[in-house]
């Protein structure tokens, strides 16, 4: 592993996809310890796409079904398409699939966005779930760790390219349409300040057809409409890049 680091920001690049996932898998879950013991609860953002999947294969399997302090974890998301749930292509469907139905998991502490009710609805019913979890007023919970991907067009979450996002803590979550790979069009997406306000932010990506992209995010090249990930830099927090040689090859 490649590992090069500036201020709150880690990039590290593996050889392996096998090595990256294990090495993500074990940083997560040591975010996970840390955070139950000093603040008994661990809250953490899933991310959609494909990338993730091996990761919560992963977290469902020993060693981490029976260390992993499940019972303390509470699961959001970044973002939904406007599908059904049981969707082959739900973000919530996917985490279901390849980590909730193994890990134990209490029902409770799993908050969805519900892609099945319209998109504005759901982001406004969204963003009052947030608004409980964070208690004493506030709009949202400051995640220990967020999980994202990056699309080959620059999209982080739902944040897609050519849109202005609110940069100042206002609204928690958005309705939005965004077109790529032939999924979903109308989804409901959390927002850069939500994002930023985190402990900590892991962004997976691999693929050679991510590398130009990820290097103009990466360089802080082109402008942050244009590459919405470039919108994620938590003041507070750290970001920590899981890259693949073949995403790494433009850097
Ligand atoms: C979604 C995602 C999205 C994803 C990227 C990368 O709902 O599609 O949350 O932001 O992370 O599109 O997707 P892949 O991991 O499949 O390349």
């Amino acid at each position: 592993m490649d590992e090069a680091t500036q201020t709150g920001v880690k990039v590290l690049v593996f050889e392996t996809v096998a090595e990256l996932y294990r090495e993500a898998a074990a940083a997560l879950q040591k975010l996970a310890e840390e955070a139950v013991a000093d603040r008994n609860r661990f809250l953490l953002v899933l991310a959609g796409g494909e990338t993730p999947i091996p990761l919560y294969q992963r977290l469902a399997k020993e060693p981490a079904h029976a260390s992993f302090p499940w019972q303390q974890t509470h699961l959001f998301w970044g973002d939904e398409r406007a599908v059904p749930p049981d969707d082959p292509m739900s973000n919530y469907g996917m985490a279901q699939a390849n980590l909730l139905q193994a890990a134990p998991i209490p029902e409770e502490n799993i908050h969805r966005i519900k892609g099945e009710v319209a998109a504005a609805t759901a982001a406004r019913e969204y963003a009052r779930v947030l608004q409980k979890m964070a208690g004493n007023g506030l709009a949202w919970p400051r995640f220990d760790l967020v999980l994202l991907g990056l699309g080959a067009d620059g999209h982080t979450a739902s944040l897609f390219p050519g849109s202005t996002h609110p940069s100042r803590p206002a609204q928690a979550t958005l309705a939005v349409t965004g077109s790529y790979d032939q999924r979903p069009t109308s989804r409901v997406t959390l927002t850069p300040p939500v994002f930023n306000s985190a402990r900590n932010i892991y962004f997976l990506v691999m693929g050679a057809n991510k590398a130009e992209t990820l290097a103009s995010v990466l360089q802080e090249a082109g402008s942050p409409v244009r590459y919405p990930a470039r919108r994620i830099k938590p003041p507070r927090g750290t970001v920590t890049w899981y890259i693949d040689g073949a995403a790494a090859s433009k850097l």
